[in-house]
């Protein structure tokens, strides 16, 4: 498919954060936009905060001052909605309202040529519904954008009913004409990545109701266990926890109250305090002046011990390399389990030994800095001390966890992969876009289908299957894909 030719008119009606960023990549790209917003002077400053960052840019070295400028010039601001009547392709970013987009979209489509394709920025709303009652519903199409929109490279093409395939292959061809990363999506609620990227959050919510350990332990277990860039709890000051909090509410609600995306009672608490994280000086953590941010956890230094018995193949075996390579022999009956999803308790009682000390999953075992633990409410001091320093002389920070079930990170991989399994079983995204998605529109470090294949699909099946029977909470049932691809060996990932 061609995308829409540089030399083609761009509109981007709603000059906010998202469309003033929208407006920069088409003009970027080449094209001339039409920027129009309802609010007096905002697609002037739109334009004129557009050509400040391009100058910037510019000064950096990272485009040329001459681009920088061409692009600014290309951008006009309009003021009246019949200034877009030579739009080819017209990106809408307004207030998030169906019914104030609906009467956009109707006033639109006697605007602009019936060729021209008209676009929504909505990260929530359901395009099918936009589309619903319009002259010509197929030319109505998702271009959802993720924040900072010149950034973050993800750009979901996303088709409603009506959607003509045409339409949306031109949208992502344009998207990849525009140096995006474009993924094909069914109009679902949260599309790919708001739905398949819940798990993050919920679960870091839920280890916290559980009392499994602080923000500042968790947050520092996902970065440096999971490397994930951001720890969950950090992220969501940084998004601001009235719209994580609203996101969530809305797929759950979009999923007829599904359990799989049941919000917290934490967070709601939070919200109606006013701690809606970094905007307001107080989430998660305190930003106000002279608070110093809390630190992880970690157990104190304990000596490393002679021997120690390491239960765990495939993946898990890096960490045994490890401990071997620091010089401690890795042998005898084993102390250290990798997370299958039970509690250390539950492990030590299934095989009748009190000495069980259950270890996180890590993205890399060979180079990971910090790891999460638990240890059996039978377990003896001195075996958690071995098992404790064993990690430690290996180069590993221990962060102890309350024996909760499938620790932190293994517990919310597991999560995102059946989530992201059921988006592809739904036919909601291919597997490869879903992957692509979860990589370049929440930074990822490796899509979480891809993820499962590597930990094994017959372990991520048992962490499911062991945290649903823990909990008896649907929340963890099982994709049907994962518990199919466990049983074949076919992979998850494309
Ligand atoms: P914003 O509040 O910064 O900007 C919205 C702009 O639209 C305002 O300048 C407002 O005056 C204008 N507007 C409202 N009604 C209008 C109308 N009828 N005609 C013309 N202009 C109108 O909002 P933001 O954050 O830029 O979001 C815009 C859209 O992008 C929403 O649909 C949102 O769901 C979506 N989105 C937002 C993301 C975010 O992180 N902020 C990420 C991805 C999508």
């Amino acid at each position: 498919m061609t995308p829409l030719p540089p030399n083609s008119e761009v509109a981007v009606v709603g000059a906010g954060a998202m469309g003033a960023g929208i407006a920069q990549i088409a003009a970027q790209a080449g094209h001339r936009v039409h920027l129009f917003d309802t609010r007096m002077g905002a697609a002037d400053d739109a334009k004129r905060s557009i050509g400040d960052t391009l100058r910037k840019l510019a000064a950096k070295g990272k485009v040329t001052e001459a681009s920088a400028e061409a692009a600014t010039g290309r951008i006009v601001a309009v003021h009246a909605l019949g200034d877009l009547v030579s739009a080819k392709l017209v990106v809408e970013a307004i207030v998030e309202d169906l019914e104030v987009k609906r009467k956009l979209f109707r006033e639109l489509e006697v605007v602009v040529a019936p060729q021209a394709v008209l676009a929504s920025n909505t990260s929530s709303l359901s395009i099918t519904a936009i589309a619903a009652g319009m002259k010509q519903p197929g030319r109505i199409v998702g271009m959802h954008f993720f924040n900072p929109a010149p950034l973050l490279p993800l750009v979901e093409v996303v088709s409603g009913l009506a959607t003509d395939r045409a339409v949306a292959d031109l949208v992502y061809a344009t998207a990849q004409a525009w140096g995006k990363v474009p993924v094909h999506a069914k109009s679902t609620p949260g599309f790919i990545v708001n739905r398949c990227a819940r798990p993050f959050y919920g679960e870091a919510l839920r280890l916290l109701a559980e009392c499994a350990a602080t923000p500042a332990t968790l947050d520092a277990v996902m970065r440096e266990a999971g490397a994930f860039r951001m720890g969950p709890f950090e992220l969501m000051d940084l998004i601001g926890l009235d719209v994580n909090f609203a996101v969530t509410k809305s797929v759950w609600d979009g999923y007829f109250r599904d359990p799989r995306f049941a919000p917290s009672i934490l967070q709601q608490e939070l919200v109606a305090a006013g701690y809606l994280g970094r905007k307001s000086g107080r989430g998660y953590f305190d930003y106000g002046e002279g608070v110093t941010k809390p630190v992880a956890s970690t157990e104190p230094a304990t000596p490393r011990p002679p021997r120690i018995g390491i239960a765990g193949d495939g993946v898990f075996a890096a960490l045994r390399e490890r401990i071997g390579r620091a010089g401690i022999a890795v042998d005898g009956p084993p102390l250290l389990f990798p997370s299958d999803g039970r509690t250390a308790t539950e492990v030590a009682l299934s095989l009748g030994h009190p000495n069980a000390v259950v270890y996180d999953l890590a993205h890399d075992y060979a180079s990971c800095t910090r790891l999460a633990v638990a240890r059996a409410d039978s377990c003896s001091d001195a075996a958690y001390a071995a098992a404790a320093g064993a990690l430690q002389a290996a180069g590993i920070a221990v962060s102890r966890l309350d024996d909760v079930a499938g620790l932190c990170v293994m517990r919310t991989v597991a999560m995102l992969a059946n989530e992201s399994a059921d988006a592809v079983t739904q036919g909601i995204a291919s597997a490869r876009d879903v992957d692509l998605g979860m990589r370049n529109g929440v930074n990822y470090p490796i899509g979480p289908l891809a993820w499962a294949d590597v930990i094994g699909l017959p372990h991520v099946d048992r962490v499911l299957r062991n945290l649903e029977a823990h909990y008896g909470d649907p929340r963890y049932r099982r994709s049907p894909l994962i518990a199919r691809r466990s049983a074949t060996g076919v992979p998850l990932a494309e």
